[in-house]
């Protein structure tokens, strides 16, 4: 049986969840390539493992940047190896897959995230906004009438999206996040202590002391590096005040451009969103006190899920689920015929081509009462009209579901094997790496920006719209 896949191809982790089976990889984006044969040698935990440890023969590449595709051929190579390691993949059995991008991902990116996908191995490949999968993820019911809103804080990007009836609202994506941080921190004990430190440390102490409010119990740890006078290794004690000095500005940024999308909101949406609150997900909703600091910043309650690490790839687990929720003969015949690219939510894209109608469901995350709404594209046989749906209404609802999603097969249970991201103090040394060369990517905001979702364009001729 073919496994459909949802892939979180993130700026720091990856993570892959089977249809069916829940996650069942996470792993760093992190390569290692020979830098004499110019292959890779080295993926994932293996790879990041060797970070500031190898000689200048290997190097380590981080093959996305601000949650795009940064280096091809070490994209690729990384997701080869994560797809095979998982064995679904033959000549004769391709999955559908379903890659979760950053809401201002632009056509070019688009396509490169497609045609690695196909080289990968996939039959049909499906791009859906990461913070709306996040929603789904969440545990939300992103498919009604109702505002939602989301602020993804991940490793490269923070994305931040409303998003009502499926569709995206208003949303603004930043390349300022966890990364950003480490930068910060590097900065701050360069400047602060005369120590220079790596990537990894900066990681590290950002998850053992940054805290976003002073309530929050203070901590410190002794930190190795580089003395900058001297050139020697010698180990200092950072404390918690430093960390939140350090990543005050980025924070406030964060805070700035939620307020923005907050302001872009239809008023309706806003009224909702005050009710429910603001679900934050990524890494950096772990970092101790942000909701407490972002819900009195914003003036609205704000929610951690519980492994908000995994929101997208859960999400993308369900919202798999939903896409083939039913499976038989007319449907696999169809699936021969349809498309190999079809885009669930065409964010940012011109040329809507062709109609779509809606299949109305329910969300696989949310109480069996609840409604979902999708739009499937011209392409798709499956239309339903009102009168279809008025037709079924008195049918209990997992038989509605049935009848309107005739297309849409499944067998899905999340299974979650989360893996906790350990923050203990390691006082090793570590060689660091000056923090002004990393300074390139520093406050290089994306401003691209959709009030309303625009349509996707798709330059295949079969190009299928779910949305
Ligand atoms: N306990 C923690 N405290 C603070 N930050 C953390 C913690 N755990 C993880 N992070 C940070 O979260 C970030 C990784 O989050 P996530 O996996 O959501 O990013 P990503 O999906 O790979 O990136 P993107 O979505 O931007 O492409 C890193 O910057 C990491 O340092
Ligand atoms: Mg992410």
């Amino acid at each position: 049986m073919v496994k459909d896949i949802g892939i979180d191809l993130g700026t720091v982790n990856t993570l892959i969840n089977i249809k069916g089976q829940g996650i069942v990889l996470d792993e760093p984006s992190v390569v290692a390539v020979n830098q004499l044969t110019k292959e890779p040698i080295a993926f994932g935990k293996t790879a990041n493992d060797m970070i500031g440890r190898t000689s200048q023969d290997i190097e380590i590449v981080f093959p996305l940047k601000g949650g795009v595709i940064a280096d091809f051929d070490a994209t690729m190579a990384m997701v080869d190896h994560f797809v095979k390691k998982l064995k679904i993949t033959s000549v004769l059995t391709k999955p559908d897959m379903l890659i979760c991008v950053p809401t201002s991902i632009t056509d070019v990116e688009r396509k490169a995230i497609i045609n690695m996908a196909e080289q990968s191995g996939a039959k049909r490949v499906y791009v859906e906004d990461e913070p709306k999968v996040a929603a789904v993820g969440s545990g939300l019911n992103i498919f009604i009438p109702s505002g939602n809103m989301i602020i993804d804080l991940g490793g490269g990007t923070t994305d931040i999206a409303v998003i009502s009836l499926g569709s995206t609202v208003v949303s603004k994506s930043i390349k300022i996040a966890g990364d950003q941080m480490d930068e910060d921190i590097i900065r701050y004990v360069k400047e602060n202590y005369e120590l220079l430190i790596g990537d990894v440390m900066a990681e590290k102490v950002k998850k053992k002391l940054a805290r976003a409010t002073p309530d929050i119990e203070p901590a410190s740890m002794r930190v190795s590096g580089r003395d900058l006078a001297t050139g020697l290794p010698v180990t200092k004690t950072i404390k918690s005040d430093d960390i939140s000095e350090a990543i005050a500005t980025t924070l406030d940024t964060i805070i700035a451009t939620a307020a923005g999308v907050l302001e872009k909101t239809p008023p309706e949406l806003s009224s909702d969103i005050m009710f429910k609150g603001i679900y934050l997900t990524g890494g950096g909703a772990l970092i101790k006190g942000i909701e407490g600091l972002f819900s009195e910043a914003l003036g609205v309650k704000v929610i951690v899920p519980e492994n908000p690490l995994q929101s997208v790839a859960l999400g993308a687990g369900d919202l798999l689920e939903k896409l083939n929720s039913k499976t038989g003969f007319w449907t696999s015949i169809k699936r021969l015929f349809t498309s190999r690219q079809i885009f669930i939510n065409p964010t940012g894209r011109e040329n809507n081509q062709g109609a779509a109608v809606r299949v109305e469901g329910r969300s696989a995350s949310v109480p069996k009462s609840d409604s979902a709404t999708k739009q499937v594209g011209k392409n798709d046989h499956a239309h339903h009209t009102t009168d279809d749906k008025e037709k079924h209404e008195d049918l209990p609802q997992e038989d509605q579901l049935a009848v309107r999603e005739e297309q849409l097969p499944s067998n899905t249970s999340v299974k979650d094997t989360t893996e906790e991201v350990s923050d203990d103090t390691i006082n090793h040394a570590e060689t660091g790496s000056d923090s002004s060369e990393q300074e390139t990517e520093n406050n290089s905001e994306e401003t691209k920006e959709s009030a309303t979702e625009k349509p996707s364009n798709s330059s295949e001729e079969n190009s299928e719209k779910l949305s």
